[in-house]
């Protein structure tokens, strides 16, 4: 069932998570998403853009379209729009139903939201539709740990409260399974491990998968 916007106090709760986050988030991930997003053309669209902790790394003049379905995200990202330089327009619709023409588009980033979506799969085979033939999915994903693992155990074990304390966050999704099997002509993914003590969100990956 889809828990995820219903929740105005929610909402503005998720985005406040998220802006009080965000210098973490920099430390954490900031030196993989500059490697992503030096690579980028000057026009992207963002899935789950959320209140804007990656409009930090696009070029000043970037003309970027947000798809971020909580409204309380909406100031936030447009405040950070306005800071880093970003010609921002939002859609207020989900990512497994972009009001996005078919292959429109060179370039889609993701950072921490396919965890999140409500259908993974979905929102990767909307992504594959508007991108234009060679157009690239900029990703970066926390994922299941391997099966089996005393972490993948405990993943499933803490899944159901994680995923309503944090917006209908998933710990134990096979994200990498959804990109390998997407259709993707190729996917380039590194997975990597972070040095901080939230050893539930772990593994990542990155890369980018090309059309
Ligand atoms: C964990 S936050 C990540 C925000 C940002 N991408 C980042 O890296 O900090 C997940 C974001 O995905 C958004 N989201 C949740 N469900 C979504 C869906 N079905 N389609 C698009 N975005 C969604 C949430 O509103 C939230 O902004």
């Amino acid at each position: 069932m889809d828990t995820t916007h219903r929740h105005p106090v929610k909402n503005r709760l998720h985005s406040w998570l998220l802006e009080r986050g965000e210098a973490y988030m920099h430390r954490k991930y900031g030196p993989r998403k500059k490697a992503i997003f030096s690579r980028l053309p000057n026009s992207v669209v963002e899935i789950g853009s959320g209140p804007g902790a990656n409009l930090r790394y696009y070029p000043p003049g970037t003309r970027l379209t947000a798809i971020e379905p909580n409204a309380a995200m909406h100031a936030p990202l447009r405040a950070n729009a306005v800071r880093w330089g970003i010609d921002l327009t939002i859609r207020g619709v989900k990512g497994e139903s972009l009001d996005l023409v078919s292959e429109s588009v060179a370039a889609v980033v993701g950072t921490l939201v396919l965890c999140s979506v409500d259908s993974p799969r979905q929102v990767v085979a909307e992504i594959l539709r508007i991108l234009k033939p060679g157009g690239r999915f900029f990703f970066l994903e926390h994922v299941a740990a391997m099966n089996g693992t005393p972490l993948n155990r405990f993943q499933d074990w803490l899944a159901k409260p994680w995923r309503w304390a944090f917006d209908g966050c998933h710990l134990n999704r096979d994200t990498h399974l959804v990109l390998g099997q997407a259709g993707f002509s190729t996917v380039d993914m590194d997975c990597f491990m972070l040095t901080s003590p939230a050893v539930m969100i772990m593994p990542h990956i990155f890369g980018v998968a090309v059309k």
